[in-house]
């Protein structure tokens, strides 16, 4: 196992290299502008069976296309191609714990921020171990003073690097004031999700979360959550516009998205979530998500991809 990060091989253009050697020209748009559209991708290890699964593969590349579409890049690889290269560079670095697999792709060259290649493509995985929560190990939002992109600016839709500055904004004034994290409201002044993540809130035992069209990314764990939740625990789920105040009211809230996972929220703008500690049914949507994303319900398993 390559722990050190000069040891670690990244996939660059079909070739895989030491992360050193993996190197961009500064002069690119990608470098300039964050001309660039990603996904990133979780594999679990189970210990029992031995085996790294990749969660949700078909989605992800699904969501990478799209972005490539609406960002108008050439469109440079195959799903089949994506696929091998994630399993490829994975393998290399023989990695037998949980990581996070960053697979980027690029405005490359000398052009501007209008330039629709040459395009370029790396893929990095990275070990990140899980988010474990215990009964009051949520965090404390704010609702931020920064408004969300929206469809007729910077489309949420599209994962590209440009558009995480607006997260960056909400993020540090949320921490600059004292909170961990901070939660977003959309154009229409209707809640949208968090910087890097989507929103559930919990009333009288329904989930509740923003629709799609609420300023958010079409995200991969949020349609995993609704259905795990209908499915496995019998919880419906309503999609539909939340204001801000009844997130002072709801029982529980939780955020969520590949790199986070579930995270519960205990306080918003200094309103108690509930009891203020880690509700019961956020603490069950976490197990059973876990559960999923680490092969062991096997209803599920078509949502996995083998690693070795
Ligand atoms: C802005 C934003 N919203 C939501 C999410 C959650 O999406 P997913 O569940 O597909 O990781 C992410 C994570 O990538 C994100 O960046």
């Amino acid at each position: 196992m390559n722990k050190s990060v000069e040891n670690r091989y990244v996939w660059l253009n079909g070739e895989i290299l030491h992360l050193p050697d993996a190197k961009i020209n500064v002069l690119s748009p990608t470098s300039q502008y964050g001309a660039n559209v990603f996904e990133g991708i979780r594999c679990y290890w189970n210990d029992e069976s031995k085996q790294l699964y990749a969660f949700r593969l078909d989605d992800h590349y699904k969501r990478l296309k799209n972005s490539i579409k609406m960002f108008r890049m050439e469109d440079r690889y195959s799903v089949d191609e994506l696929k091998c290269g994630l399993i490829d560079v994975v393998k290399a670095n023989e990695y037998k714990e949980d990581i996070a697999v960053r697979q980027t792709v690029f405005i490359d060259g000398f052009g501007t921020w209008s330039s629709r290649g040459p395009v370029s493509m790396f893929i990095a995985p990275i070990p990140k171990g899980r988010t474990l929560i215990k009964d009051d190990s949520g965090i404390r939002c704010c609702v931020s003073s920064w408004e969300r992109i929206s469809d007729r600016n910077f489309s949420p839709k599209i994962k590209v690097g440009a558009n995480y500055i607006n997260s960056r904004m909400a993020q540090m004034e949320a921490q600059e004031s004292g909170y961990d994290s901070a939660i977003f409201m959309n154009n229409q002044g209707k809640i949208a999700e968090g910087p890097g993540s989507c929103l559930f809130m919990i009333r009288d035992n329904v989930l509740v979360t923003p629709p799609c069209t609420a300023s958010v990314l079409d995200s991969i764990t949020r349609a995993t959550i609704i259905e795990l939740a209908k499915n496995v625990l019998h919880v419906e789920t309503v999609e539909r516009d939340i204001d801000r105040t009844e997130l002072y009211i709801c029982d529980e809230a939780f955020l969520c998205g590949s790199a986070v996972e579930i995270v519960p929220i205990i306080n918003i703008d200094g309103y108690k979530v509930g009891t203020g500690e880690v509700g019961a049914i956020t603490k069950k949507i976490h197990d059973v998500y876990i559960a999923a994303v680490a092969g062991q319900l096997h209803e599920y398993a078509h949502w996995l991809t083998e690693i070795y």
